[in-house]
């Protein structure tokens, strides 16, 4: 099944829900005509949350990224599941498509890579990401965190390791670990993964986009969304880019 292209700019406007009950899903916004009882990606997301909890999310003594990478490695991906939320456009490296933010304390996006195109090294902003490959091949360089250098020194990215990762694979990145990029590894396929990130810092805060040659570190602002809820979102421009 093809990635849908985005609807026309003329449709309805989707604007982000912001105040859910703790511990409750998004049921306003989600699209009526997906149920999770036959939609196992819906069931995943359902998951995620119900692992969650209405707590202080992968933080909480009682919530492990095991656990949610577990979830994640069982859903066996099906494109018609999640078709309706990877919105594409060729015009950018990549797009960002909100797809849930549980309770309120994590970001479910799914992204959708042009062939051959990817992010800038950046971190994640003090967050936990957990990315599972839904269709084709990601290609993540792994960087060493920069230490701290004068002003006006460069210090290049040190390049740690190259990992690609399948079709159903899934991986964990945090601050600890280091920075990296994410690249489509096929200069021909369309690349799509879920991204669950917790807390929200990003969004919230933005994140570090880092050069490789010179390692200078740019803030990016990560509140604006592609499309939410499977809705191309019109109300605020989508920047191509990603903690
Ligand atoms: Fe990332």
């Amino acid at each position: 099944m093809p990635i849908p292209h985005p609807p026309s700019p003329t449709e309805k406007k989707a604007t982000l829900c912001t105040r859910i009950p703790r511990g409750e899903l998004c049921r306003t916004h989600s699209n009526p005509n997906l149920k999770a009882d036959d939609n196992r990606f819906l069931s995943l997301r359902d998951e995620i949350n119900r692992i969650l909890g209405p707590s202080s999310g992968i933080d909480s003594s009682d919530v492990s990224v095991d656990e949610i990478m577990d979830a994640m490695k069982q859903y066996i991906s099906s494109e018609k599941d999640w078709n309706s939320f990877a919105l594409s456009d060729p015009s950018r490296n990549y797009t960002r498509n909100f797809v849930d933010h549980g309770n309120g304390k994590a970001n479910l996006l799914l992204l959708v890579w042009n062939p051959g195109k990817g992010s800038l090294p950046h971190d994640h902003a003090g967050a936990h990401c957990i990315m599972k490959v839904l269709k084709g091949s990601l290609r993540e360089t792994l960087y060493n965190i920069p230490e701290a250098t004068a002003e006006n020194k460069q210090q290049p990215l040190s390049v740690r390791k190259t990992t690609v990762y399948g079709n159903d694979e899934v991986t964990y990145i945090s601050d600890d670990i280091g920075l990296h990029k994410i690249e489509n590894a096929s200069s021909t396929e369309i690349a799509v993964s879920l991204h669950l990130y917790t807390p929200p810092y990003a969004e919230k805060n933005g994140c570090h986009a880092f050069d490789v040659k010179t390692g200078k570190k740019t803030k990016v602002e990560m509140c604006t969304y592609y499309s939410l809820y499977g809705q191309r979102n019109v109300t605020q421009e989508a920047k191509g880019r990603s903690c």
